[in-house]
């Protein structure tokens, strides 16, 4: 019969399946290095106050130190018997250094061991998703570089309405980058917070330096309520929202690239290296990547519901249900990143626009309607007035099978005397994406601008 885990409260051990349930180890171990610098912390705290003698906390540090380096090269496994990370750490460390290894868990509990854990986790990825969308943003901006002069088919409801800088469109991504850069910066200052101190709920008898540890694992600041300390996940649930918008954007512009490279559309030519082909259909290049990562969506979105639903009927302070947290987080994470790696890569060498077919596309359509009716509203003709007899026109035109570059001086004079011949000129689809120069527009000289602009904000780190 095994040994019981727990204290001598137990007399057997845990039915296996029941152990198995319990165990979070096969998914906690991503915590370890987390784990092993926490404890470092927490061992050189117990020194600093006397808690325990400055030698006991050097033996504990280095060998804490031994496991890192026992895991990094691949030594150490630890089984389903250690239950979790903690325990397996704990459990090697006395292996290593004796019976001083049993004093580390002194005025600590798990509970706030493992909500530092994955703080120091979480603070990391943020750092490392910040800069995944630096490296997106910078692509996009790259792209639009060349491409201010291009036009695209601008949409609202999936029907042209208005011609675009394709420059415009990308930047519009890089907004939603931009936003999404800051929140993970938002996310992080209440990400950053130390609970280690906070024991299993109510604090510890033991005189310990919470701002010590705090400051050694450099977070900003300290929970000032222990029960908050180890039970609050609010940290966890805002940054699934961040990394759900984050998919939300990148899902978006996926589904725009999967359009863009349908024959319908023609806008984009997906390159070898980040399309896929058919089993069956020689003719087939798919895109799986924008595909992907739509579909993706779903499970990033996923465990935030989960996160929320877990959270909303516990009682203070730990319980179990917590160690639910981890493996939607860590899930996300990784999404996350592969994805914004894999979007950033097909924008870089995975596409290319269709310049020719874009310059054509803009040219075949009604999208210059809206100039027609400007162009009489800036001669004093009432905005409505003109938009309606611009509605006659664009009816006839369509019976006629003709486009409005087609109709003739007087059939335009006829319309309205106000038209003179440089509407043809201002109906052109060039003309048309220029004259939208208000801020924030489509007209090239804003577009250059943001432009510009946006290459000053991702220079802040
Ligand atoms: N593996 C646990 C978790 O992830 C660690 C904390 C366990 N605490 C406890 N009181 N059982 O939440």
């Amino acid at each position: 019969t095994k040994e019981p885990t727990w204290s001598q409260r137990f007399e057997s051990a845990l039915h296996p399946a029941i152990a198995r349930l319990n165990a979070s180890i096969s998914f906690d171990i991503e915590l370890i290095e987390y784990d092993i610098t926490g404890s470092q912390a927490h061992a050189k705290m117990l020194a600093h106050t006397g808690i325990i003698s400055p030698e006991e906390g050097s033996l504990l540090v280095s060998g804490l130190e031994q496991i890192r380096q026992e895991y990094l090269s691949g030594k150490f496994h630890p089984g389903i018997d250690a239950e979790d990370v903690h325990f397996a750490v704990e459990k090697r460390l006395t292996e290593i250094v004796g019976d001083v290894g049993k004093k580390l868990h002194t005025a600590r509990s798990r509970n706030d061991q493992v909500g530092t854990d994955t703080r120091l986790y979480l603070r990391d990825q943020i750092q490392h998703i910040r800069s995944c969308l630096r490296e997106f943003q910078t692509v996009l901006l790259d792209i639009a570089d060349n491409h201010i002069e291009t036009l695209i088919p601008g949409y609202t409801h999936l029907q042209r309405a208005q011609p675009l800088s394709l420059a415009h469109h990308l930047l519009a991504y890089f907004q939603m980058a931009q936003r999404d850069w800051e929140r993970l910066g938002d996310v992080y200052r209440r990400v950053n917070i130390s609970p280690l101190g906070c024991g299993a709920l109510a604090g510890t008898t033991f005189p310990i330096d919470r701002h010590y540890t705090a400051e050694l694992l450099q977070f900003d600041e300290v929970y000032a309520n222990s029960l908050d300390g180890v039970s609050d996940r609010d940290f966890a649930i805002e940054f699934l929202c961040a990394a759900s918008l984050i998919m939300v954007h990148l899902s978006r512009l996926s589904e725009e690239v999967i359009l863009w490279s349908s024959e319908e559309f023609r806008f984009v030519t997906l390159k070898d290296s980040c399309a896929t082909g058919s089993s069956i259909m020689p003719q087939k290049k798919n895109p799986d990547v924008p595909e992907l990562v739509r579909g993706k969506t779903g499970r990033v979105f996923g465990h935030l519901q989960a996160m929320l639903v877990i959270m909303k009927g516990l009682p203070l302070a730990y319980n179990k249900d917590l160690q639910e947290d981890k493996e939607g987080l860590f899930d996300s994470v990784k999404t996350v990143k592969a994805c914004l790696e894999a979007m950033t890569i097909l924008l870089h060498e995975g596409l290319e626009f269709r310049t020719q077919r874009l310059g054509e596309a803009v040219a075949e359509d009604f999208s210059n309607a809206t100039d027609v009716a400007d162009y009489l509203a800036a001669r004093g003709v009432p905005f409505r007035e003109a938009y309606n007899l611009v509605g006659k026109v664009v009816k006839t035109s369509i019976a006629a099978g003709k486009l409005l570059k087609d109709l003739s001086l007087s059939e335009w004079q006829q319309l309205h005397p106000a038209f003179e011949a440089d509407i043809y000129e201002a109906i052109a689809p060039r003309q048309v994406v220029a004259a939208r120069n208000s801020y924030g527009g489509t007209g090239f000289e804003q577009v250059s601008k943001a432009l510009q602009a946006a290459r000053t904000q991702i220079t802040v780190k």
